[in-house]
């Protein structure tokens, strides 16, 4: 718990963020980033994709106070939306609406939301709104409420360890959703704390979405909840087209194979650009033997 909130408080830290915007990929950030270019990306998702995998890709950007900021994170993911068509990949967008502009004005997010989801619908590329500390999931989902309005090619993501997330799920249930452990750190008020019951939870929450909902993405690196879900899927009939796993670029990579080579849909979670010092941090948070792959990057250049 302690690393866990030593590594939270630096994805947090603005100058260091900053820092390591300037420095580039050292460090070991380049075992978990795919580039820092729409070049590289590009490349790694075409890598992924000649072994049976998709992609949802991160644009990544964090701590967006002005609106020049997020009126370039905008531009940066339409050019995505528009690499991913004409490079024809087998790919989807991740965002994360404090990037477009959420803790400026709702309604300037809106309007840059509108412009990703109208360009991304042209295409069909499906966009997936990441969900952020709790602070951020009312206006996220205002947010959703109001744009699947239009359009279809929206889903989220339900984190399983808020106490609140049983209802929101229920709501949700005509969405594509991904479902994950939560990656926050979140008040005891709000969420569960212990590993058994958000474990507990997520699996609850899977479950009910595979049996009620549309497409369910599960994302974990936790191989107990993954048998647990093969095995589920197995005893209900559930289709494999009605599913897939999801695990982040750069970890468990033997696993992401073998899953794909069973035959289940697999999605990687491709971030990339320079600003990605707070997504790393958010890693060695989760689990601080992460700490392994950035020394042996360190060492291996
Ligand atoms: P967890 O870290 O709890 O590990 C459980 C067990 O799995 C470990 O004890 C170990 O046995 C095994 N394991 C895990 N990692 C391993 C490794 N690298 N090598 C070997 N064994 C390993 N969060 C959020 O709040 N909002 C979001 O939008 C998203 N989006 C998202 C997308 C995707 C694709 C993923 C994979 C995750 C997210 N998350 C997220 C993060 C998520 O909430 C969660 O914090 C992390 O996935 C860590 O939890 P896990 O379920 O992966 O396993």
């Amino acid at each position: 718990m302690l690393l866990k909130n030593f590594f939270i408080g630096l994805s947090q830290n603005q100058l260091l963020n900053s820092l390591a915007k300037k420095y580039g990929t050292r460090l070991g950030a380049q075992s978990v980033v795919a580039g820092t270019n729409m070049e590289e990306m590009i490349q790694s998702v075409k890598e992924l994709n000649a072994q049976g995998i998709s992609a949802t890709i991160d644009n990544l950007g964090e701590f967006v106070s002005e609106k020049k900021e997020a009126t370039e994170a905008k531009e940066q993911i339409i050019d995505v939306i528009e690499a991913i068509h004409e490079n024809n990949v087998d790919a989807h967008i991740s965002l994360k609406p404090t990037q477009l502009g959420l803790d400026i004005d709702y309604n300037f997010c809106f309007d840059n939301l509108k412009e990703i989801v109208t360009k991304a619908d042209q295409y069909e590329i499906f966009i997936n709104f990441d969900m952020e500390d709790y602070d951020h999931l009312q206006p996220s989902f205002d947010l959703i409420d109001e744009l699947s309005k239009e359009h279809n090619n929206i889903g989220t993501v339900i984190q399983s360890y808020f106490f609140e997330s049983e209802a929101n799920i229920k709501k949700y249930k005509n969405y594509r959703l991904r479902i994950v452990k939560g990656a926050y750190k979140e008040s005891e008020n709000l969420a569960y704390q212990d590993k058994q019951d958000i474990d507990h939870n997520f699996i609850q929450l899977i479950e009910y979405h595979l049996l009620n909902g549309k497409f369910t993405s599960i994302a974990t690196h936790d191989h107990h909840i993954i048998n647990h879900v093969k095995q589920f899927v197995k005893d209900n009939n559930i289709a494999k087209d009605k599913f897939e796993f999801q695990m982040l670029y750069g970890f468990r990579k033997d696993l992401q194979l073998q899953l794909a080579n069973e035959g289940y849909n697999f999605c990687t979670y491709v971030p990339f650009g320079s600003d990605w010092y707070g997504y790393f941090m958010r890693r060695l948070a989760e689990r601080p033997q992460n700490i392994n792959l950035v020394v042996r990057q360190a060492f291996n250049k």
